[in-house]
């Protein structure tokens, strides 16, 4: 067991969205490690994130834009857990969408996924974390929201929403024990950020802009999701923790 195991996450439960790949396997992974009992929710095969943390890891199959399925995934979570203590809204969709060509399809299904899903997530989440009287929800924003690149219109827009919706929740959830704050990443090296915005010198672009001047990697964010999930850090919500870099300053 880790040194950090003794800092009560211990035994508590979590469920991470979107944890087949990229960042929320490393949230995943990180969460387990701490001593968690970790549900992924993915629309994807979560084997490699299954292997990776072994014995700790329930992996559901779920669509997060769709209540009725993240209802029944968190009710097998506590089941299975016997409650659930930690909420990471991570799942999420990024389509470099130029303005002009984002059709209305296209934005429904990033407002969907982007918006709905963690407000789903959360209200499904919300009668067991008041069950156990604590809880820590953590949404994943971007970056973008502060930034506002001109080739992610659309997913600023949602991202925007989620910082609405964790103030909303922070204020509902206060006095139940239960914190609800975001995290802002910027551009982080994972295969889909590889894919969606790497190919025409994204990273080089957005590294420009750091005061720290290298491409963000997942582990840079996992100190801020411990710290935020920390039962120590019951003081802190409502709040918006950019991770970038330094490339907005707010
Ligand atoms: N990587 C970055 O540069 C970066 C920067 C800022 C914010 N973010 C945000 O972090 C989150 C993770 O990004 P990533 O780079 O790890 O992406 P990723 O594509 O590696 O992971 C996203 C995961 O979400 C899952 N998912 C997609 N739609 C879903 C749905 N409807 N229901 C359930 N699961 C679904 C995918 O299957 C995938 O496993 C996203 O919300 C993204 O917007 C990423």
């Amino acid at each position: 067991m880790s040194d950090r195991a003794t800092t009560g996450l211990t035994r508590r439960v979590a469920v991470v969205t979107g944890a087949a790949d990229g960042l929320g396997r490393e949230f995943a992974a990180a969460l387990a490690a701490e001593g968690a009992l970790v549900a992924g929710i993915d629309v994807a095969d979560q084997s490699a994130t299954a292997e990776r943390i072994g014995g700790a890891f329930l992996p559901l199959t779920a669509d997060v834009s769709d209540p009725a399925q993240v209802t029944a995934a968190m009710a097998e979570v506590a089941d299975r857990f016997g409650g659930l203590h930690v909420v990471v809204n991570n799942a999420g969709v990024y389509p470099p969408i130029p303005f002009e060509q984002t059709t209305p399809d296209d934005l429904r299904r990033m407002l969907r996924i982007n918006v709905e899903g963690p407000f789903y997530v959360s209200q499904a989440a919300v009668p067991y974390l008041r069950a156990a009287g604590w809880g820590r929800i953590v949404n994943i924003a971007s970056a973008a929201v502060f930034v506002g690149p001109p080739d992610l219109v659309a997913y600023t827009t949602s991202k925007a929403a989620i910082i609405g919706l964790t103030r909303s929740l922070a204020t509902l959830l206060g006095g139940d024990g239960i914190t609800v704050n975001t995290i802002a990443p910027g551009l982080t090296r994972t295969a889909t950020a590889e894919r969606s915005t790497g190919a025409d010198g994204g990273f080089a672009r957005v590294r420009a802009t750091q005061r720290i001047p290298r491409t963000g990697e997942p582990a840079d964010l996992i100190s801020t999701l411990l710290y935020v999930c920390d039962p120590g850090s019951g003081f802190l919500t409502g709040q918006t923790l950019n991770i970038d870099g330094g490339s907005a300053l707010h």
